[in-house]
């Protein structure tokens, strides 16, 4: 078992007002990796995975997958190499899965391979109601039977078949658990209303270069055929797009010129198309982007599935819009309850008028004072970071056990950059 629950005890103190210089490589995307171990279970050869990022909901995922008898070795840095061949267990661990939204994941692919998977309702981040009623339907589309056992479920099925699912509410998840059931179903699969995110696009490739027949990834309509079994596999995980576009706003709202390095800024172009709208000086690279400082004014966004503005951008925008000249209105789509840390950004001087759960005006510019807060999920904890840096004085941010979830080692990666960030243990 892992220490991690200590964590909520860690926390961050930064002081703000400082320029910034240097270079920040972008990790390997969190959201994909977090796929790419589960699909390691639809082989039983073994699988190598490159660029892997060092975080907390990867650990918790490895906990997860060894519990079940996978061996999960790490050959060097960011390198794992994962056999699928030992599982002897169908049920997820309860106290990790509360942990790890993406336990869920873990279905499709147990599924699809050993006929069986129980699970009871993932934790992860508070940002609404997050449902996993797609997930269940989509699975019981394709043949599984589901047995609601009170405190958890069991999905079983001897042999998933193919099925024609449309999803009425576009999800990243459900499409990618979906794809990778079907990879071993009996026939074809048709998934519509798919969602279009360049994790799916790698997933979908890495798996068709293990033998899986799935055609237009990237696209809403996803044909999987399915195969009877997949072998070995190497895949190298893509840089992580929300990192790339974190970084971006990091040296704007500090007014630095930094470059943000190892990126692909194909996949932030609705973020650079806003920033540039808004004043920001880019410079945009293949696979970099240096950012200067900037006179900033006001701009609007409507949060949206890719290729759209993307969600988990939403919170470090927002602040960066408090920076900002004139009148900016977000617009948050996908998640109910992802504009409530915009209460805490008030505390530290920000004016921010909640609309209603999903809009909030940010009048700007005003000074940021650096404030005792707490981290309420990943997106909004990287986001108090950025507030803390572009404030007055010093800010101490609990709970960052959010941030490091998804974020690999941020602090001497900051402290590179010249940020003032200590993390304390009390
Ligand atoms: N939804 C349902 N029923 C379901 C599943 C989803 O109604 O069974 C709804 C959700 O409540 C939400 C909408 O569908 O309103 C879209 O959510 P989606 O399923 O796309 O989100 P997700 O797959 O749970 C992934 C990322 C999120 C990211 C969203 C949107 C992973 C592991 N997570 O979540 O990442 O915000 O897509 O792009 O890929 C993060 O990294 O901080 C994060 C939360």
């Amino acid at each position: 078992m892992g220490n991690y629950q200590n964590l909520y005890m860690e926390k961050y103190i930064i002081n703000g007002g400082k320029k910034l210089s240097g270079e920040i490589a972008v990790s390997g995307a969190k959201n994909l990796a977090l796929k790419i171990f589960p699909a390691a279970i639809l082989s039983s050869q073994p699988i190598l995975v490159k660029n892997v990022p060092e975080i907390e909901d990867i650990q918790r995922l490895i906990e997860l997958m060894e519990d079940l008898g996978a061996k999960i070795t790490t050959q060097a840095k960011g390198e794992y190499l994962i056999s699928t061949e030992e599982i002897n267990k169908t049920k997820l661990r309860p106290d990790l899965v509360h942990w790890l939204r993406s336990s869920i994941m873990l279905a499709g692919p147990m599924l699809a391979r050993f006929g069986e998977i129980t699970l009871t309702h993932p934790g992860g981040c508070v940002i609404g109601q997050r449902p996993i009623d797609l997930f269940l339907e989509g699975f019981q589309k394709m043949g599984a039977k589901m047995i609601d056992n009170g405190a958890d479920y069991t999905l079983q099925a001897k042999k998933l078949r193919g099925a024609k699912i449309i999803l009425p509410k576009i999800s990243v998840t459900v499409t990618e658990s979906l794809l990778m059931a079907a990879t071993l179903a009996e026939g074809v699969t048709e998934i519509k209303n798919a969602a279009m995110e360049p994790e799916i696009v790698a997933l979908a490739e890495y798996l068709n270069t293990q033998g899986a027949k799935i055609q237009g990834a990237g696209t809403p309509v996803i044909t999987i055929t399915g195969v009877k079994e997949l072998s070995a596999g190497e895949f190298e995980i893509i840089p992580d797009r929300i990192e790339t576009g974190t970084f971006t706003i990091l040296g704007l709202i500090t007014n630095s010129q930094i470059k943000i390095t190892k990126c692909n800024p194909e996949h932030i172009e609705n973020l650079l198309y806003t920033l540039n709208k808004a004043g920001a000086k880019l410079d945009i690279g293949p696979d970099y982007i240096i950012t200067y400082p900037s006179q900033l004014h006001g701009a609007n966004i409507v949060t949206h599935e890719y290729p759209g503005f993307p969600t988990d951008l939403q919170a470090p925008f927002t602040v960066l819009m408090t920076q900002a000249q004139g009148i900016s209105l977000i617009h948050e789509t996908i998640f109910e309850g992802r504009l409530f840390y915009t209460d805490i950004l008030n505390q530290m001087g920000a004016n921010i008028i909640m609309c209603d759960p999903h809009r909030v005006v940010v009048n700007g510019p005003t000074p940021l004072y650096g404030r005792k807060v707490a981290s309420p999920d990943l997106r909004a904890g990287i986001s108090l970071v950025l507030a803390a840096l572009a404030s007055q004085g010093t800010s101490t941010i609990e709970n960052i056990y959010q941030i490091n979830r998804g974020y690999e080692n941020i602090v001497p990666r900051l402290q590179k950059l010249g940020v003032d960030i200590k993390q304390i243990n009390e």
